[in-house]
């Protein structure tokens, strides 16, 4: 049996997902890489990075570490998962674990968003892989599709619910009829929204991975500062009931398509028809529609969050590494 040795840069909700998906499954991933790939092939988390050693944590204290050059000088090492979140260090973290060639999967959207062309080039450089199907929309596995599934595609525009606590608040204000303050404090308390929520009301979150799927499907980075944001916190359920009158709802929508060699990108709350294909997406649901050229209207739904939906997503990047060692 090969062992790929593995460390992970944070053990929070995400990273503790990957561990206990890897140690529950492992004997069923051997089996589905044997399946794919004729090898025989066990992966093993060998260090895991913390900021907080002094924590407690049900896990031997031989694997922690908050030292990430422990890591860097590990030649065994040959996969950093990255689930530390933040710009810095998680971004540096990626480009010296790249360099040392080490393969990179990550989580970060927010890092991919600001530097992913930097981050794409290293990976190219040193000829490992950067993956990241983790960072938008959870557990869909929407990066893969467009990459792959849809090669022989146009891809002519993404639309799309890709923050789950925003479509958790609306959906909690059309339907119950909540004012915005208890919405968002009821998703606070149920664990679908942070304690400081604005970069998902605020849209920054859409922004990022709207960011991410626009150079998927059309080949270049934007700038973020030209995709126009607006986050979900004006909206009152007098809003909300107009647009039921008008037999519309409002969704909190990121779009993107290519219109005379310009991406143009959006994050707003958008008033849609309720036959509209993510009119119905509720909760904290995340959804993705796409418009191919020869595939078609596609879509696709799932948890855009949460310990093990997130961790689904990072050790199915995993395992399209393994092809690579
Ligand atoms: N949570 C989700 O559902 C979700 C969904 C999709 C994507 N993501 C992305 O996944 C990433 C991780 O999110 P999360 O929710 O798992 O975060 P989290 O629960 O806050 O966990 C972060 C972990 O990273 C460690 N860490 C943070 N900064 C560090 C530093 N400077 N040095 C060493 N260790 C550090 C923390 O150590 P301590 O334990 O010692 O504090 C903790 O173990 C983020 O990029 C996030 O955007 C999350």
């Amino acid at each position: 049996m090969e062992k790929i040795k593995i460390a992970l840069l944070g053990l929070g909700t995400v990273g503790g997902g990957v561990k206990a998906i890897l140690e529950e499954k492992q004997d069923l991933i051997q089996e589905r890489i044997y399946i794919k790939n004729g090898r025989k092939v066990s992966l093993e988390i060998s260090k895991i990075l913390i900021s907080h050693p002094e924590k407690y944590r049900a896990i031997s204290p031989v694997l922690l570490t908050a030292d990430f050059q422990e890591i860097m000088n590990d030649e065994n090492i040959k996969v950093v998962v990255e689930v530390m979140g933040g710009e810095e260090p998680a971004t540096n973290y990626m480009l010296q674990a790249m360099e040392r060639k080490k393969h990179v999967v990550t989580a970060n959207k927010l890092a991919i968003a600001k530097s992913g062309e930097l981050l794409e080039n290293v990976a190219t450089k040193n000829r490992v892989n950067f993956l990241y199907e983790a960072a938008v929309a959870g557990t869909i596995p929407i990066i893969r599709t467009i990459n792959d599934s849809l090669v022989a595609n146009e891809i002519t525009e993404i639309s799309g619910i890709i923050n789950g606590t925003t479509n958790y608040i609306l959906s909690k204000m059309t339907h119950e009829r909540s004012p915005y303050a208890e919405a968002l404090m009821n998703a606070q308390e149920l664990g679908f929204a942070e304690e400081d929520p604005g970069s998902d009301v605020k849209g920054d979150d859409a922004l990022y991975k709207i960011a991410i799927l626009s150079r998927l499907a059309f080949g270049e980075w934007p700038d973020l500062d030209t995709i126009d944001c607006k986050g979900i916190t004006e909206i009152t359920p007098q809003q909300i009931e107009d647009a039921k009158k008008r037999g519309k709802v409002i969704k909190f929508l990121a779009r993107t398509k290519k219109a005379e060699g310009k991406i143009i990108a959006s994050v707003s709350p958008e008033e849609i028809e309720l036959h509209h294909p993510l009119a119905h997406v509720d909760g904290a649901m995340n959804a993705v529609y796409l418009h191919c050229d020869n595939a078609g209207e596609l879509l696709f739904q799932g948890a855009g969050a949460g310990s093990r939906p997130t961790a689904s997503a990072v050790v199915s990047d995993l395992f399209a590494v393994i092809e690579q060692i």
